[in-house]
């Protein structure tokens, strides 16, 4: 296992090219299932995750090569060959974005069985809605031996109302839809641009879907889609990561290929807070140029302040001298465990139930943490960079699950991360 070992306080300045969005990039993946053929994705970032996902997809019949071309960002997927119907236990456990499997192969053979991912870090992140999309439609749904089993009786297009907002949950009864006969409704949907994206190449495909990006999607049941090509859209998250970068550092950013329009709410938390954003003709510039101020932050569905986004805030908070921030997580239930490690590198997080309070410090202190999930690794990568001496973050597989080659692309920018074995 890697560990990243950060000297800190180096200012960071420069450029920074934002990867493909790996949110965007699992689902599209999954939807190649629908359509035998050959597929080609454009801008897919090299990343732990996107790998599992070329895993589970050969594992079914399917074949994934990445081309040399354009840094190994073109991803080539045939389908033809898929026949297995069984996404397995030893794939989904590492990557609950696995689930996605399961509306694409219900829609395509009218039968699934997928691994039930259970729980994670995070928080219990049940399925429910998932299987009763499902059902809505016309499948048979059941759990056994731990694997959910979906078996289509007959097909029903129906009006599915989500109880709570779902990313994935939208985009796998969206898929599953696109080849259901008849008009299906799905209306509380995920608003988010990776279910744009999403929607934009099942479009491509030949499926007849209205009102992607808004809460009630219309999808009328085609009787087959054809592969096509398609690029991802930039990781709204990654950018918003880099932009706490530049702000936590007191540094100058300019970040590349980034698409301010989809996360408008990051950029206005960080305004408020007197971090500067721009958007210029090459990028997004980032810096400051006076006292930051704390800020109260609330995660919620798009256009909502991401909760992919709260571990990294977090840590920018910590460091408001004098300011006082509540956060609250709305989203899932235990996503608070990096506060305790950025307490052990001495923020002040005052924790109770769903809020944090953050009473910034004037300065932290390196030391070695652990990271827990995805995006609490990227906040204790970017507490070690403003924190006095060294910070060690181990267990950095999490990071390299979402994170494309973040601390060669930092330190380009000045940063001082190195990458070690641990013992
Ligand atoms: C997706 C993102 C993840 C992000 C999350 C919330 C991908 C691959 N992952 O995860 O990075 O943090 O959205 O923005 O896109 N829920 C249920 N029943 C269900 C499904 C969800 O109760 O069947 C609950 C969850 O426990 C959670 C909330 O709904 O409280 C939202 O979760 P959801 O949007 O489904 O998250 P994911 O799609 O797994």
């Amino acid at each position: 296992m890697d560990k990243l070992i950060i000297e800190g306080g180096h200012r960071l300045e420069g450029e920074i090219e934002i990867s493909g969005a790996k949110n965007a990039a699992l689902p599209l993946m999954a939807s190649t299932i629908l359509a035998p053929g050959k597929h080609l994705l454009e801008n897919v970032a090299n990343l732990r995750d996107i790998d599992t996902m070329c895993e589970l997809l050969e594992e079914l019949g399917a074949k994934a090569d990445r081309s040399k071309l354009d840094s190994g960002k073109i991803l080539g997927i045939d389908t033809t060959g898929v026949q297995s119907k069984r996404a397995p236990y030893e794939l989904v456990k590492t990557m609950r974005a696995s689930i996605l499997a399961l509306g694409p192969l219900y829609a395509r053979f009218g039968c699934a069985e997928v691994s039930f991912p259970g729980g994670c870090a995070i928080g219990a992140r049940p399925v429910d809605l998932h299987l009763k999309g499902l059902e809505m439609l016309g499948a048979k749904v059941s759990v056994e031996h731990g694997y959910i089993y979906a078996q289509k009786q007959e097909s029903h297009p129906s009006e599915i109302t989500f109880d709570i907002v779902t990313v994935t949950g939208t985009e796998n009864v969206m898929m599953a839809a696109t080849l259901t006969p008849g008009k299906t409704v799905l209306l509380n949907c995920a608003q988010e641009p990776e279910v744009v994206d999403l929607a934009e190449y099942l479009l491509k495909m030949g499926a007849k879907i209205k009102g992607a990006g808004t809460d009630r999607i219309e999808i009328t049941g085609v009787e087959t889609l054809s592969p096509k090509s398609h690029r991802i859209m930039p990781d709204r998250i990654e950018t918003g990561t880099y932009l706490v970068a530049g702000a936590i550092t007191g540094g100058d950013l300019l970040l590349r290929n980034a698409h301010p329009n989809d996360l408008e709410s990051v950029i206005a938390k960080l305004h408020e807070a007197g971090v500067r954003i721009e958007e210029t003709g090459q990028g997004l510039r980032v810096w400051r140029d006076g006292k930051l101020r704390g800020v109260d932050v609330r995660t919620a569905p798009y256009p909502g302040f991401p909760t992919d986004m709260q571990a990294q805030m977090m840590a920018l908070l910590s460091l408001v001298e004098g300011g006082v921030s509540m956060i609250t997580e709305t989203i899932f239930e235990n996503r608070f465990l990096h506060a305790l490690e950025l307490q052990r590198m001495g923020a002040n997080i005052k924790l109770e139930g769903n809020r944090a309070l953050v009473t910034g410090v004037k300065k932290i202190s390196g030391a070695t943490v652990m990271a827990t999930d995805l995006r609490a690794s990227a906040s204790l990568v970017l507490a070690g960079l403003a924190a006095e001496n060294t910070t060690e973050v181990s267990r950095v597989y999490h990071l390299d699950r979402g994170y494309e080659r973040m601390e060669e692309k930092l330190n380009a920018a000045g940063a001082r991360i190195r990458r070690a074995k641990e013992l």
